[in-house]
């Protein structure tokens, strides 16, 4: 069953009295419980797509729904994961987790049993009284983490989640996100630049083209990884060694290479 689904998306934006078509034509079915990462040269309109799954933006022509129904603005079925981690500076991380089922009037006990929970998955166990200052950037974006997936939101948007971190941090959070993704399968958009982390983390792959952004090609990761079974292998390194990785990651980057080329010529 699709639960976000994009039908004949389009969206233009005023520059300077003229018209410029960001996005064109976009159809996109994400089904329930699937990973569905998106990439695609800058400006190609990613962010834009996820903003209007999130309600913050609408499209000019054609529709976005979750669920079914057709999306106006903001809603706790959905939860956003930004690049910059966006977390209340003045609260502790257990406050940080705790702030939007308060909001959603999830009663004290079954707060706690949840915040305890993905705490302790996101391995933040002993800082929940730390404020985001005395963390370091990976531990904030785990604490962001941990507050969208602790709604159990419908539908989880993430905007370069790990784009702000260092690279060995950024490895760490992909292992983790991956290990939190098959333990709770959640409805994800998943906006990323680097390939590699979108053939570790998804089922499928959207790639775009560039201006006006529409979708060139969606690609099938699960069931190459589950043929091929690469959740046997706990470390990302041993899964980018595999060469049925390899040859999506090839795939992929001659897809993107197209674009960058298109635009030269
Ligand atoms: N509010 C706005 N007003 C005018 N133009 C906009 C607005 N928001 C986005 N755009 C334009 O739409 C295009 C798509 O922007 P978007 O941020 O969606 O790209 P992106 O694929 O996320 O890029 P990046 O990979 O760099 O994050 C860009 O050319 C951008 O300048
Ligand atoms: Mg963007």
């Amino acid at each position: 069953m699709a639960i976000i689904e994009f039908n004949h998306v389009q969206r233009v934006f005023h520059q300077n009295g003229k018209e410029f078509v960001a996005l064109k034509d976009v159809n996109l079915q994400v089904q329930d419980r699937e990973f569905v990462a998106i990439v695609g040269p800058s400006g190609c309109g990613k962010t834009t797509c996820m903003r209007m799954a999130a309600g913050l933006e609408h499209p000019t022509g054609g529709s976005v729904s979750v669920d079914r129904e057709v999306v106006r603005q903001p809603g706790p079925d959905r939860a956003v994961v930004f690049q910059a981690f966006a977390l209340f500076p003045w609260k502790s991380v257990w406050d940080n987790v705790e702030f939007g089922l308060i909001s959603l009037g999830i009663a004290a006990a079954e707060r706690k049993r949840r915040i305890e929970h993905y705490i302790g998955l996101m391995g933040l166990g002993g800082y929940e009284q730390a404020f985001p200052h005395q963390l370091s950037g990976g531990m904030q974006q785990r604490v962001a983490i941990a507050r969208a997936y602790v709604l159990d939101p419908k539908v989880l948007l993430m905007d370069e989640p790990f784009g702000a971190l260092d690279a060995q941090t950024r490895v760490v959070m992909q292992e983790e996100l991956v290990r939190l993704a098959r333990q709770h399968p959640r409805t994800v958009l998943f906006i990323t630049h680097a390939v590699e982390e979108a053939v570790y983390l998804a089922d499928r792959i959207v790639v775009m083209s560039r201006r006006p952004g529409t979708i060139r090609e969606i690609i099938d990761v699960k069931s190459i990884r589950e043929a091929e079974n690469w959740d046997q292998h706990k470390r990302i390194e041993d899964v980018m060694d595999l060469p049925s990785f390899v040859h999506l990651r090839t795939q992929i980057w001659k897809l993107l290479r197209d674009q960058q080329t298109g635009e030269l010529h």
